[in-house]
């Protein structure tokens, strides 16, 4: 008898204790749930105000969206284009939608669109870019996407017996407008400076696609970071327990 109490107490600790893992803040989503994107996309609403200053509570601490700091971005694209851009801050990420949500939770697969009204952006860069003529620079960076449409499909797997996930983000992005301000290119010279960033911006179509590749890549890496960073205590069943 003592045994089994005994016993009975330490699966509850033992149970309490792996579902103290998971952030309290975190709603639930029941795998037959019959409206699973719903409950899904009503959860992220609810971190979204957490996640935006990187406070999930009982002191789980995440890097915050707003603004999102960005270590380092590099493209190469082995042709025309070298750029790097270095300690960035973002301003804009919090205000993401999520629509289409589309759930195959046997296949641990969630595709959906992220718009982003605007993200506005300071840091460093450096680049050369050989299209239209010879961009050269590095100095300090200012821009400004707007109505950024990005097509993300997420696929989880388990990595370990308690089954925690890792997501591997996908990204897809159109951005309908951009605004680039580069200081610094071609070495100082103050007139090739400006006429440099007015056929950027006169043609920002043509540079956000060579940049796109590239950013599409790091913007995956950068997702599925925040992503992993929400959940790295949380395990499939609590997530989306039977
Ligand atoms: C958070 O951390 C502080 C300082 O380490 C501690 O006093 C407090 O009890 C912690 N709170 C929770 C909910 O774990
Ligand atoms: C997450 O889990 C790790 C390892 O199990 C633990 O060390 C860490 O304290 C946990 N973090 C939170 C915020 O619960
Ligand atoms: C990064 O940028 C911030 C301002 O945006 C600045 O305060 C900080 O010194 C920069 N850090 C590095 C390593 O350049
Ligand atoms: C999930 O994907 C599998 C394999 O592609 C498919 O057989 C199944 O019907 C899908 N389930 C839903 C709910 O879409
Ligand atoms: C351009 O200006 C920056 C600071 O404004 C300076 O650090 C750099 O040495 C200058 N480059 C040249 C080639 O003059």
């Amino acid at each position: 008898m003592r045994f089994t109490i005994l016993l009975y107490l330490q699966v509850v600790l033992l149970v309490s204790h792996i579902s103290s893992e998971l952030p309290k803040i975190i709603k639930v989503c029941p795998r037959s749930s019959s409206d699973l994107n719903k409950c899904i996309i009503e959860s992220i609403e609810l971190l979204r105000p957490h996640i935006t200053i990187g406070d999930l509570g009982d002191n789980f601490t995440v890097p915050k969206l707003e603004p999102l700091s960005i270590d380092e971005i590099i493209i190469d694209n082995g042709n025309d284009l070298e750029a790097n851009f270095k300690n960035l801050s973002v301003f804009g990420p919090s205000k993401f939608n999520v629509l289409n949500l589309n759930t195959n939770i046997t296949q641990m697969q969630f595709d959906f669109d992220l718009e982003l009204p605007s993200l506005e952006f300071f840091g460093d860069y450096s680049i050369v870019l050989n299209i239209l003529i010879k961009f050269r620079g590095k100095g300090k960076l200012k821009g400004l996407f707007k109505n950024c449409k990005t097509h993300v499909k997420a696929n989880a797997k388990i990595i370990d017996e308690q089954n925690h996930m890792e997501f591997t983000l996908d990204v897809k992005m159109k951005v309908s407008y951009a605004q680039f301000e580069l200081q610094n290119l071609f070495d100082n010279d103050s007139f090739l400076s400006k006429l440099g960033n007015r056929i950027i911006n006169d043609n920002y179509e043509i540079f956000l696609n060579e940049l796109k590749p590239g950013l599409e890549k790091s913007l995956g890496k950068i997702f599925s970071n925040i992503v992993n960073n929400i959940l790295k205590n949380s395990t499939y069943d609590e997530m989306f327990p039977e």
